[in-house]
């Protein structure tokens, strides 16, 4: 059995290509591995968000994900700080994290491009809490989309420097973790492109039905097709792309059809589309709705995740504690 490590940034609104990209194989993952999955809230602090942001924005994607079918039974699910042990290890992997390297990741170029005025140290050692957020749980796998890559490959050059320097079997290397089996890329509705919350295309998971009506029928098409059997332009495409992953084939069979036979009306097709979206959203909506405010559920899922969490921390932490050389007098 693996053990499997995922941090979530705690930036909430999830929307249909988070849920088909990573959250689908987060759930089937944690029946046969050992998965330890975590808001990732010290990270979100290098974009320095209010006080009520910060927790709010916890508790929105902690009951998004319990939402989706992360069960705190199978896997561990916790908040980042819920568990100190990974910050002593952050400090000590800083001292074998350089400057150089460091200034060199790509995602720390683009956050001080984005950000100019506030170009702080965390934001420069964010690939090393990322490390020790791996590393604590010697995790062997860590699922990551490809803007994750290069922190990952940070991660695995700490916990090999690690290993060099204080023997050779303390970390597993950790692999990234490539879906296999249904993964899907989700389009926008913006007629290019895949769906992301910062392309402002996106269609959220626990959305008012009402604001994904209006968003799918504002989305992209074009004058229709003038030739029998004619190749879907992109934008049209993406309308079918996503119907294929919320709608019955029939519905989907329906509309190709008739786009083949030159017979399509968008406003028909998105009608559909935005129903069967609200339909295949409705489940989650209502367990989402029902787990933001239940204090107390949230309060025992965290408690347990901390609970699990901080004890494979402090194994961990223990045994590099002694390996770098502290001992108790
Ligand atoms: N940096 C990741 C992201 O932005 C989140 C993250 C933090 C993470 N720690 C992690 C992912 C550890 C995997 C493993 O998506």
């Amino acid at each position: 059995m693996n053990t499997v490590v995922s941090g979530i940034r705690s930036t909430g609104n999830l929307h249909l290509g988070n849920y088909f990209g990573a959250i689908k194989n987060f759930v089937q993952m944690q029946n046969d591995n050992n998965c330890f999955f975590f808001i990732a809230d010290w990270h979100s602090l290098t974009t320095h968000p209010t006080p009520a942001d910060l927790h709010n924005n916890v508790r929105q994607v902690l009951a998004e994900y319990l939402a989706c079918g992360i069960d705190p039974e199978k896997a561990c699910i916790y908040v980042q700080s819920d568990v100190p042990e990974i910050t002593e290890l952050y400090l000590l992997m800083n001292m074998n994290a350089y400057l150089g390297e460091l200034e060199r990741t790509t995602s720390f170029k683009d956050k001080a491009r984005k950000q100019p005025e506030n170009v702080n140290a965390g934001l420069l050692t964010y690939p090393v809490l990322m490390a020790a957020d791996i590393l604590i749980h010697k995790a062997q796998r860590v699922p990551v989309g490809k803007d994750q890559e290069q922190n990952l490959e940070m991660a695995r050059k700490f916990a090999r420097r690690f290993n060099n320097i204080y023997g050779e079997e303390t970390f597993p290397i950790p692999q990234p973790f490539s879906f296999t089996g249904d993964f899907v890329k989700i389009p926008g509705l913006d007629g290019s492109g895949k769906m992301g919350k910062s392309e402002g295309n996106a269609i959220g998971l626990v959305e008012d039905p009402k604001d994904i009506r209006k968003k799918v029928m504002k989305a992209v098409s074009d004058s229709g097709p003038t030739e029998m059997n004619q190749t879907k332009p992109e934008a049209i495409e993406n309308l079918f792309t996503l119907m294929n992953v919320v709608s019955t084939k029939d519905t989907y069979d329906f509309f190709n059809d008739k786009y083949n036979n030159c017979e399509i009306r968008y406003g028909d097709l998105k009608k559909q589309l935005a129903e069967d979206i609200i339909n295949f959203n409705a489940p989650i909506r209502e367990k989402f709705l029902n787990i933001y405010q239940d204090d107390e559920y949230l309060r025992k899922v965290t408690r347990m995740g901390a609970e699990k969490a901080r004890e494979s921390a402090a194994k961990t932490l223990e045994e590099v504690r002694r390996l770098i050389g502290f001992r108790k007098f």
